[in-house]
């Protein structure tokens, strides 16, 4: 009911609120291992393009569309374009939303056990200096965490539980409210890490392997890999941004408040990659060393200083703060849409909601394979994955993330770019985007940013989508 629909107290009050979306373990976590793995460099410059040309443009597009609707997002389609198949855009975002929470709280996870393993000292190898480090226990470590069944799924419940209990009682207002301490604190303290990373040994290595252009690294797949993190960091492509754009006020600047919350979440991963990597080089550990790249350099970095486990558990804590502000927005927008279109209440909503979640996200937890009850279930069930088409290696975590990251956010940010470039008119999108704006009254910035929507996002997203896949 429009009438009754809440609204930021400020613009800022959007802009804390987007950005504790946007930034999470998206920048902390997977920009740093994915760079790794892709080589460095190029694949930065990539990230960095597919980040100014199509993720900002369309997360332009797609606040837009919620504030022009005031609509969550499948009601946002329909409200703009009623009786057509762009509702459709609105349901694969609630689709999407529901797989990228299923296996982001797993990880979300393994940064609450961090905090357990760093308040009980169970951090082994990283105890004695930087000099001390032992990489192989650090692994172990890691790799004995990601394996235990039961820890994984105790975990992803608890993650999961705190999530649903932050929704359900619409006390986003309270996470807001601590994000505003915590996301400051949180760059403050990835600031002092990057001063101290500067005066480590493999500065000047891993500032060449993340800024060195090295194009003969990058495939096809890893031109893909980048622009699906794009969407993914910018939290765009599902509807996300449009359900927090929806409660803006119609005079506040879409304009500067999408540019802010870019620049903000790209310096976040760069910083993030710019502290990992030197540590990495450094203690003689792989840039390739995927998922668990976080969990093992970040304490090392904390080794020197007086009371090193106490900055492992500063660290974790707000890591797993940064993805409960960005859980919350997933589950904002499949829960909203069982509240808006089916009419359910929200506690309801939101504890259906996320009962399929955690069951839908228990294969990502036992992905890391050990026994649980005497059997493998990774192994058990790696012939399922084959049948759908994965190659041998790919876990079923890695499996949802790739469906959600490289397939399912770029082709609903697709959509979005198309809807807000072709169907809404442009004297509705020119006032849209006008409204409140310096930049967005110039008429210049106004057609290259739509000409961006119009054509390159999507022809980008299809040309990049159908090599990958090995169709072009
Ligand atoms: N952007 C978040 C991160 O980088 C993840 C996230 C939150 C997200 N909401 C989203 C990704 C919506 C895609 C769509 O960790």
């Amino acid at each position: 009911m429009a009438t009754e629909r809440g609204q930021w107290g400020s613009k800022l009050g959007f802009i804390l609120a987007a950005a504790g979306s946007a930034v999470g373990l998206g920048n902390l976590w997977k920009f740093p291992y994915i760079t790794g793995e892709n080589g460095g460099g190029a694949f930065v410059i990539v990230y960095l393009v597919c980040i100014a040309l199509v993720g900002l443009p369309i997360m332009m597009g797609e606040v837009l569309i919620g504030r022009m609707a005031q609509r969550s997002t499948v009601s946002a389609f329909r409200h703009i374009a009623p009786q057509s198949a762009w509702q459709s855009v609105g349901w694969l975002g609630v689709v999407t939303g529901v797989v990228i929470l299923s296996y982001y709280s797993v990880v979300a996870g393994w940064s609450m056990h961090y905090v357990y393993l760093a308040v009980s000292g169970g951090l082994s190898g990283v105890t004695e200096g930087i000099e001390g480090v032992d990489p192989a226990a650090i692994k172990a470590t890691f790799n004995a965490v990601a394996a235990d069944p039961a820890l994984n799924v105790g975990w992803h419940a608890v993650f999961m539980a705190l999530t649903a209990l932050i929704v359900g009682a619409g006390v986003q207002q309270g996470v807001e409210r601590a994000a505003r301490v915590m996301m400051p604190v949180l760059f403050l303290m990835m600031t002092a890490l990057l001063v101290y990373a500067t005066t480590l040994d493999g500065f000047g290595k891993a500032f060449d392997f993340v800024f060195g252009l090295h194009f003969e690294r990058l495939t096809g797949a890893g031109v893909l890999e980048a622009l699906g993190h794009s969407f993914f960091t910018l939290s765009v492509g599902m509807g996300a941004m449009l359900t927090y754009g929806s409660y803006l006020a119609k005079q506040d600047d879409l304009v500067s408040t999408s540019v802010a919350i870019t620049l903000l979440d790209t310096a976040v991963a760069l910083m993030a990659c710019l502290v990992l990597f030197p540590i990495t080089f450094t203690i003689g550990m792989e840039p390739a060393a995927g998922p668990g790249l976080v969990f093992q350099n970040m304490p090392v970095a904390f080794a020197e200083l007086p009371g090193g486990a106490t900055w492992s558990v500063i660290f974790f804590v707000l890591l797993t703060f940064a993805a409960l502000t960005s859980s919350i927005s997933l589950l904002e927008v499949p829960a909203s849409y069982l509240i808006d279109e089916r009419g359910w209440s929200r506690p309801k909503a939101v504890t259906v909601m996320v009962a399929a979640i955690f069951a839908l996200g228990v294969p990502s937890a036992l992905s890391g394979g050990t026994a649980l009850f005497g059997a493998d279930f990774q192994a058990a069930t790696k012939p399922v994955l084959v049948a759908m088409g994965q190659e041998g290696g790919k876990s079923w975590f890695d499996t949802f993330d790739y469906l959600a990251s490289n397939i399912l956010l770029p082709v609903g940010g697709m959509g979005i770019a198309l809807f807000a470039a072709w169907r809404i008119g442009d004297k509705a999108r020119r006032a849209e985007v006008a409204a409140g704006s310096t930049l967005g009254r110039i008429e210049g910035f106004y057609l290259v940013w739509l000409q961006l929507l119009r054509y390159l996002a999507p022809i980008a997203i299809l040309v990049v989508m159908l090599h990958a896949l090995g169709l072009l």
